[in-house]
């Protein structure tokens, strides 16, 4: 197929556009690929599917919502959306009624957290089916506004109590929901229900932990942590655990050039984006684990993806050392043809990579404990995209090649540092990367990334071809033999995002002039048809437009015909988007709503028409129930 003729924009490499993307347009003989041998995610804990699902007649018929400025969440007709949690709400029999004038860090921790993210919908298994209307709802807090929590809120003069107040907002809640009379609802009384903060004790595990570089003054023996620090995305494991993702952990820590130039970890450090003086959350004022100049090792304590038994509120969240060091984004597991787990996971940062993890072990299939620390041995690969369409995964072994001095345990909490010394591809923000359940493709979204190709950084390439690239795309690949496992993989551009009435957007080859426009792409998952749900995040600075919900089949005579399902409210970002196994619920975070705005003149009232903008998770339905989107 060939893109628009049009498109002859210069790129940065002295090729015109048209050249460089017309070899990575999507090669339709991909999609001729065996169903059966996909690798699919065992949605319920103690059963594996290893069928892929039959898709479903449900067709797209909803009419699009057109882009968004106002402050209220528009839908197609027929939907509604429910604020399921909000920020401040009770988890908990006990959990003190949310009270802005006098927040406490007690009540934040019986509390839903802030900035809500990922979604996971876990099913309670009803005779080992999934279960559409009781389930676990795992929610990542990845961030806090202070200035909107807190009256006359300012960096200068930052108090512990705020501080602490954000640490116990910070974390995951795990949620029991049912639906019930027509309508989810929280159940506070839930034995599963839990909160994870910013100082749950967590397990360091894998071969980096006992590393001298994670020993602190309080963990001589460098194997644990207090709480996880951004997470941003997730996943759910066939056996039935959630991984989520510690991302921009760097902004909570401060003064790396209290370092001298000779430590090996000051290098590290900046290579992770640490602030080299004070942070902009000023945390380390009464906490000295974020002070670099007095705990240089506690960095090392995050940047990692935790693995979590939603089933066990007593269980020690593990940092999972064997998936790498960095600002992960998503981690999606599949099964491969040998029935090893692999996790796909990024890094979200310009110039960064693209990871997976194969374990060593099998997955048990009949034995979940079995299971729990497969995470903890395995195989990390960074990807290699070619000009070409061919890619290869670059295994992060130390000890050969370009590794050749390095430890495995350096390779482990320095990352980044590993896949710059493999060449692996850098990359145009890797966001989210998830597999197709319908026809076993990854999809790989790359939110944006406007440095690219401008003076001292790196050029275009095929996998990102636009220089500056403002509105992000979204790129489809395929495992060698459909073996997850696979060291080597084809891949196209599915997705040029941005003004479809420009010269270099591209949508799978789909009418442009059908399409709603779309810029930062950021989370997605599938619906059982296959179609590609996608929330954004960016687009009030790139098109000045809200962000939004799209969905876009991937497969068919509408592969490409991109629409918009929902737009959000002011300052906020859509994220999350997840779907019941009846598709008939989805639940998407709204998460800083106002953010450009302050405690005292805020700019959105989302959702409870208040001063006060409540970073919220809604759940749209159908009304008179039936299949979202159709
Ligand atoms: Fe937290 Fe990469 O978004
Ligand atoms: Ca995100
Ligand atoms: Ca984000």
């Amino acid at each position: 197929m060939k893109p628009d003729s049009r498109i002859a924009q210069k790129t940065g490499e002295g090729e015109t556009f048209e050249e460089v993307l017309s070899r990575r347009i999507a090669r339709r003989s991909f999609l001729k690929s065996s169903l059966a041998a996909m690798p699919v995610v065992m949605l319920a804990p103690t059963l594996l599917n290893t069928q892929a699902q039959a898709a479903t007649p449900d067709k797209l018929l909803f009419q699009p919502v057109p882009l968004g400025t106002q402050d209220t969440i528009a839908l197609p007709a027929g939907y509604s959306a429910q604020v399921l949690l909000r920020w401040g709400d009770p988890l908990f029999t006990d959990s003190p009624a949310f009270d802005l004038a006098n927040q406490t860090a007690e009540s934040q921790k019986k509390q839903f957290g802030y900035n809500n993210d990922f979604l996971s919908y876990v099913p309670l298994s009803s005779g080992g089916r999934k279960d559409s209307r009781r389930g676990l709802l795992f929610v990542n807090h990845e961030y806090t506004n202070p200035e909107l929590m807190f009256q006359g809120y300012s960096a200068d003069s930052v108090t512990r109590k705020q501080v602490d107040i954000e640490l116990a907002a910070h974390g995951n809640s795990i949620v029991e929901i049912v639906y019930k009379n027509g309508q989810w609802q929280v159940a506070p009384r839930s034995r599963y229900n839990r909160r994870i903060t910013g100082e749950t004790r967590m397990e360091i595990t894998g071969l980096a932990a006992g590393h001298d570089w994670l020993k602190t003054s309080y963990d001589q023996a460098g194997s644990f942590a207090y709480g996880t620090l951004n997470n941003c995305g997730g996943g759910l494991t066939p056996w039935g655990t959630i991984l989520t993702c510690e991302e921009n952990f760097n902004q909570y820590f401060a003064n790396v050039n209290a370092l001298p130039a000779s430590d090996p970890r000051k290098a590290i450090h900046t290579r992770y984006g640490l602030p080299t003086g004070a942070s902009e959350r000023r945390w380390e004022q009464f906490y000295s684990r974020f002070d670099v100049a007095k705990e240089t090792n506690e960095p090392f304590k995050f940047g990692w993806v935790v693995e979590v038994d939603p089933f066990d509120p007593t269980s020690t969240p593990r940092k999972r050392t064997a998936l790498g060091r960095l600002k992960h984004e998503a981690a999606t597991s599949v099964i491969s043809k040998n029935g090893l787990a692999v996790i796909y996971t990024g890094d979200d940062e310009r110039f960064d990579y693209l990871y997976k993890f194969v374990s060593r072990r099998p997955v048990d299939r009949f034995n979940r404990e079995a299971n729990m620390n497969l995470l903890d041995d395995g195989t990390l690969y960074a990807a290699k995209f070619n000009d070409n369409g061919t890619g290869e995964w670059l295994p992060l072994i130390a000890g050969k090649g370009a590794l050749a001095s390095w430890s495995q345990e350096e390779v482990l909490l320095n990352t980044r540092g590993a896949g710059d010394a493999i060449g692996a591809t850098k990359m145009d923000r890797p966001e989210d990367v998830e597999v197709n359940p319908v026809n076993g493709k990854i999809y790989g979204v790359f939110t944006n990334n406007t440095q690219r190709a401008t003076s001292g950084r790196p050029g275009t390439d095929a996998a990102n071809p636009r220089s500056t690239n403002r509105h992000g795309h979204i790129i489809e690949m395929s495992e060698d033999r459909n073996d997850a496992a696979a060291e080597s993989f084809t891949w196209n551009i599915f997705m040029l995002c941005g003004d479809p009435a420009a010269n270099d957007t591209y949508f799978a080859g789909f009418d442009k002039s059908k399409v709603t426009m779309i810029s930062s792409p950021d989370n997605i998952c599938f619906d059982k048809q296959g179609n590609m749900w996608i929330t954004t995040d960016g687009q009030p600075g790139t098109i000045q437009k809200h962000d939004g919900v799209y969905v876009v089949p991937v497969d068919g005579e509408e592969r490409g015909y991109v629409r918009q399902f929902l737009s959000s409210v002011i300052g906020s970002e859509t994220t999350g988007p997840e779907l019941t196994p009846n598709n008939e619920a989805l639940f998407v975070s709204i998460q800083h709503p106002g953010e450009g705005g302050t405690f005292d003149s805020p700019t959105s009232h989302f959702p409870d028409g208040s001063n006060a903008p409540r970073p919220s998770v809604l759940v749209i339905t159908k009304t008179g129930s039936g299949v979202i989107g159709s």
